[in-house]
């Protein structure tokens, strides 16, 4: 604040300097106008912080409260955060079931194409193996390494997100559904308060004719944002409703 006052004061000592240098026969009214537009150009840039940062709260409502199937419409969405200096990731999560290696490899490597194509995440992150209630801390820890291998464009695994959420500034997680990120409110708490970077969760249920709902971390954690929906996953039943 007083830093930006003394700037004010240069300033205008400065363009009544250069004022009464360039325009001598009428200082009084051209330094107003002068002085003037200085103002309103500092302004400016003030209210299109503002604006950018109203803009996005606006989204957030806007999708939070509602049902916004429209990817085009989301792709918009994840634009504006990566102007906002977001890093938005993914994140493709796969439970233990019965297939062979080969079939989850594919089935892997198809979730991870269709979320680069469908909301234009940065890069995603994989665990390729684990219960949607784990903790986060336990997920791939030991874990079929050659698996990863196989898969096109999956940056690495759950304990590699966690090494890089630690370096990282502002991260947007995507994950499909509320189980593909966790079903486990206590582990997402702890995973929110110890990893400062990670301040938006998006859930996508688009695939399943449901919203995609953006959640922010200060308000996941202070409860003004219901977190109890990532615990009611019912299984398939629930996904085809
Ligand atoms: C969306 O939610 C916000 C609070 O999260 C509320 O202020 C706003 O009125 C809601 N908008 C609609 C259209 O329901
Ligand atoms: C981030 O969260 C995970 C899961 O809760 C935790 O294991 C890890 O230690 C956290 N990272 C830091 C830097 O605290």
């Amino acid at each position: 604040m007083i830093r930006r006052e003394s700037d004010i004061a240069a300033t205008q000592r400065n363009l009544t300097r250069n004022t009464k240098y360039v325009f001598k026969s009428q200082p009084g009214s051209l330094y107003a106008l002068f002085a003037g537009y200085m103002w309103l150009k500092m302004n400016l840039k003030v209210s299109q912080n503002f604006l950018e940062f109203h803009s996005l709260k606006v989204i957030l409502d806007d999708i939070a409260n509602g049902t916004r199937e429209d990817i085009p419409e989301f792709r918009q969405y994840v634009n504006k955060f990566k102007s906002c200096g977001y890093e938005v990731i993914g994140y493709v999560r796969k439970s233990h079931d019965n297939e062979d290696k080969d079939t989850r490899i594919r089935l892997l490597q198809s979730m991870i194409d269709k979320l680069f194509e469908r909301l234009l995440v940065d890069k995603i992150y994989v665990s390729p193996m684990s219960h949607a209630g784990e903790s986060f801390s336990s997920r791939d820890v030991k874990y079929d390494k050659t698996v990863l291998r196989k898969l096109n464009k999956a940056e690495g695994t759950t304990q590699d997100l966690l090494s890089y959420v630690n370096i990282a500034k502002k991260i947007c997680l995507v994950g499909v559904d509320f189980g593909g990120i966790t079903t486990n409110c206590d582990d997402l708490r702890n995973l929110l308060s110890q990893n400062k970077s990670i301040k938006k969760i998006v859930i996508d249920r688009s695939p399943f004719g449901k919203s995609i709902n953006i959640y922010d971390r200060d308000q996941m954690l202070d409860g003004s944002q219901d977190i109890s929906e990532f615990n009611c996953r019912k299984g398939p039943a629930q996904r085809s409703k």
